[in-house]
């Protein structure tokens, strides 16, 4: 699929109008993919190496921002979403972490890692029938990522790694809102299809770094580093003199003073 505005040949960033470019000294890398595609073990590992690279590291996850945590269990629990109520909820735990927590930590040069991003509303908001160019332009305010990882795999693969770690599928997980099917398993492998194909068509256009999430860990592991020490390398580095020079403050401690 060819981006619009954009030159097919350099797909390394999503089309310049869609967020607002990041001006500061700190990098965000982002990583997506349906549920169980490995995301956060690899965002985890990738952390690990960072760290040990003397770069200061944070992270920030899809849903957990404390303004709308208990509006988003009571609302899953009790089944009270619309497409519409759930994707504005998202939006406002997205608008928080990004205004509290990510851009601080960007200002003060620390890499942020985002388990799952804009991209995620873009892909799961639309699977569930909602306006695409209005959830895109309700994540208008989001950052540009430097750098976003597209963890593909095929829903069976995923089910097998989610089924083999705990118990049962959950119900908007599996899109049980929707009506695709009274069997749950049967729900998550079409509604996670829907998230896979709209995944596939923003492939190009968003420039993600697309990794074969069926390979070993290690494998997958190794692709990231090598593509974060290709298209990152120097930032990094200069981050991580800048952060030596300063006395190395821990990420924990960065967010403090913050
Ligand atoms: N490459 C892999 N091969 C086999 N199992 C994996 C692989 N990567 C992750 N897993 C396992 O699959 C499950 C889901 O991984 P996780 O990183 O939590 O995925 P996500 O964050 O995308 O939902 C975990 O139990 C994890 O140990
Ligand atoms: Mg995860």
């Amino acid at each position: 699929m060819r981006s619009r505005g954009s030159s097919p040949t350099h797909s390394n960033s999503p089309p310049a109008s869609l967020f607002v470019p990041n001006r500061f000294k700190g990098k965000l890398i982002v990583v997506e993919g349906i549920d169980g595609s490995g995301k956060s073990t690899q965002m985890s590992l990738l952390s690990h190496w960072l760290r040990s690279q003397m770069i200061a590291v944070a992270f920030s996850e899809w849903n957990s921002s404390p303004l709308v945590h208990e509006t988003m269990q009571r609302g899953k629990k009790k089944k009270m979403f619309t497409p519409t109520t759930f994707s504005l909820l998202h939006a406002t735990d997205f608008a928080d972490r990004m205004e509290r927590y990510i851009l601080p930590l960007l200002k003060a040069g620390a890499v942020v890692c985002a388990d799952r991003y804009a991209y995620t509303a873009f892909a799961r908001d639309v699977a569930r029938g909602v306006d695409r160019r209005w959830v895109r332009n309700l994540y208008s305010f989001a950052l540009r990522p430097n750098l976003s990882f597209y963890f593909r795999v095929p829903s069976e693969v995923a089910l097998g790694r989610i089924l083999g770690g705990r118990n049962a599928i959950k119900y908007y997980e599996a899109g049980m809102d929707l009506g695709l099917s009274h069997d749950v398993e049967e729900s998550f492998r079409i509604f996670q299809g829907r998230i896979l194909d709209e995944y596939e068509a923003m492939t190009q256009e968003m420039g993600f770094n697309v990794i074969d999430a069926t390979l070993s860990i290690e494998a997958q592991q190794q692709q990231m580093r090598d593509i974060v020490q290709k298209k990152l390398g120097k930032n990094l580095q200069a981050v991580a003199l800048r952060t030596l020079e300063r006395g190395t403050p821990s990420v924990e401690e960065t967010a403090a003073v913050l």
